[in-house]
């Protein structure tokens, strides 16, 4: 394996020989370092294979990844629902106007995004069983996983009526969304810096792994006892199938060019089929 000192998303679509994609639904990730590209569809066996998550230390590029992710899910004609509570809250900030993308900073706007989310995903549910099933897909952003699970509980106790749910509602779509949004075309990609409690994390099919601790390994690896040697590269990550497989691979910098550029190519871009897009948002 030889992987390029500087790799840019301009080498990650010379790597993949044709653009767009031929595999639609496949997103790609990075160079595994032989002049192939890894896909988050190499090992397509479970229903839970279309959520990634990116578990790394800070700075190593955790958002860099999820922002690639996006692009391409945009480009594919999606719409993506950025949830990011962090102060900085900048992850897309500078490509916020891309149409389709919807950001959610302040707690409040993001427990009425993710209250919104449980209206489309009940919407789809329903034209599902009516038997309509073409939708457009719908990406979950998450960023740092773990503090906005805290945060919107928290939130919710505040909210909460006498009597209401103890759940949070917008914490219910977010698990929704994660265990059961295969069929509603509603995927769910989060950057945390720590591994989440066992059943969320067994939502996620892909995982994509910066230096990982042996416990981090252990969680979240692909069940081989042998961690392997992580480089501290930023961008440099082990992509997890399942238990089943882990391949090295250097993802490119995604820079605002790169994402607007990538994302720009959506084949027709269309709002969310039954919600009025008005209703979303920070205002
Ligand atoms: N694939 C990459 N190639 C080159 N540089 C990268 C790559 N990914 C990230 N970087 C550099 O590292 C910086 C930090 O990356 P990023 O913001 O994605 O890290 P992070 O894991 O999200 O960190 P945090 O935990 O602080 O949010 C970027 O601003 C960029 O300069
Ligand atoms: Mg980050």
């Amino acid at each position: 394996m030889s992987f390029p000192t500087r790799y840019t998303v301009a080498d990650l679509v010379r790597e993949m020989g044709t653009y767009p994609p031929e595999s639609a639904g496949a997103t790609a990730i990075g160079s595994a370092g032989d002049g192939s590209v890894v896909y988050t569809d190499q090992l397509s066996t479970r229903a839970n294979d279309h959520n990634v998550l990116m578990v790394a230390p800070a700075g190593h590029g955790k958002t860099n990844t999820l922002r690639g992710i996006a692009a391409q899910d945009l480009a594919r004609g999606g719409s993506v629902l950025v949830v990011d509570s962090r102060v900085s809250g900048a992850s897309f900030r500078k490509v916020a106007d891309l149409p389709n993308l919807m950001h959610g900073h302040r707690i409040t706007a993001i427990h009425r995004l993710l209250t919104c989310l449980a209206d489309e995903m009940a919407a789809r549910a329903a034209a599902l069983e009516a038997g309509v099933p073409a939708y457009m897909p719908l990406t979950v952003a998450v960023e740092g996983l773990d503090i906005l699970k805290e945060l919107l509980s928290r939130h919710w106790m505040r909210l909460m009526p006498s009597g209401g749910p103890v759940v949070s509602p917008a914490l219910d779509a977010l698990r929704l969304a994660l265990f059961e949004g295969g069929p509603l075309d509603v995927r769910v990609i989060a950057t945390t810096q720590r591994p989440p409690s066992a059943s969320w994390r067994d939502q996620f099919g892909v995982r994509v792994l910066g230096r990982q601790t042996r416990l981090g390994w252990d969680l979240l690896g692909c069940g081989e006892p042998l961690q392997p040697a992580m480089a501290r590269i930023p961008g440099r990550m082990h992509v997890v199938f399942g238990h089943d497989y882990a391949i090295e691979t250097q993802v490119p910098l995604w820079t605002d060019t790169a994402v607007r550029e990538w994302a720009s190519r959506a084949v027709e871009n269309q709002p969310f089929p039954y919600l009025a897009s008005t209703t979303w948002g920070d205002q």
